[in-house]
């Protein structure tokens, strides 16, 4: 095998949290009057929920906010989303995503996520993948978000393995940067396999069967 590790992004990679991102953040902006819509949503791919926060208020012109504001808004966000997060389920898990990662797992693969998202874990017991991977990097164990490579080095820390060992698959482009940025190999699926920067670039999850051999 070419790699000892797999870290995998969570949103947009191993199962798809966008419009539930989308929705909540719509309704945020709209409750303050701050323009949002689809093309702004996708620069919010793979980036923290504060950092997210400060690109929806870029064209906001309402009274001026203080730090407690803007952490009250990105708390209002984020309940928000929990309650879209609470439809999903197994179901939400493809045949192709589940299948793909078993059969990595087969070939002696450790798997791990590498996400931004402080909701990892409720998103990952929703789909069925709670106990599923060798170790979990998210939003609650880092305090540099994507492109920092922060947490991809902390998954490969878990693994025990070192970055030149483990491949890093992403959807976006501040998640190949910074598996870049911490000597990591990468594989990248939908709007980051565009930039052409990731070592590979995928046309669907299943492609890393051939990528790994
Ligand atoms: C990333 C998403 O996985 O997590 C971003 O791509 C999101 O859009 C980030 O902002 C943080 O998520 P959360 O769940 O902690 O608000
Ligand atoms: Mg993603």
């Amino acid at each position: 095998m070419k790699y000892k590790g797999i870290i995998f992004d969570l949103d947009g990679v191993i199962c798809f949290t966008d419009h539930y991102h989308y929705l909540a953040w719509k309704a945020l902006a709209d409750s303050i009057d701050a323009p949002f819509d689809e093309t702004k949503n996708d620069r919010l791919r793979g980036v923290s929920r504060m950092a997210s926060l400060e690109i929806v208020l870029e064209e906001y012109q309402g009274t001026a906010l203080g730090e407690e504001d803007k952490i009250a808004l990105a708390a209002k966000k984020n309940d928000l989303y929990r309650n879209y997060l609470q439809s999903m389920s197994p179901a939400d898990l493809s045949d192709e995503v589940r299948d793909t990662l078993n059969a990595l797992r087969a070939k002696g693969i450790k798997l791990a996520i590498g996400s931004s998202s402080k909701n990892t874990p409720l998103i990952l017991e929703r789909i069925g993948l709670g106990d599923f991977f060798d170790a979990i990097s998210d939003g609650n164990n880092i305090t540099k978000s994507k492109p920092d490579p922060e947490v991809f080095l902390m998954a490969a820390d878990m693994l025990h393995l070192d970055p030149k060992e483990c491949m890093v698959v992403e959807d976006a482009e501040a998640g190949i940067q910074g598996a870049i940025a911490g000597g990591f190999d990468s594989a990248a699926l939908g709007p980051a396999a565009s930039s052409g920067m990731a070592t590979y670039n995928m046309k669907s999850f299943g492609d890393l069967l051939t990528i790994a051999e």
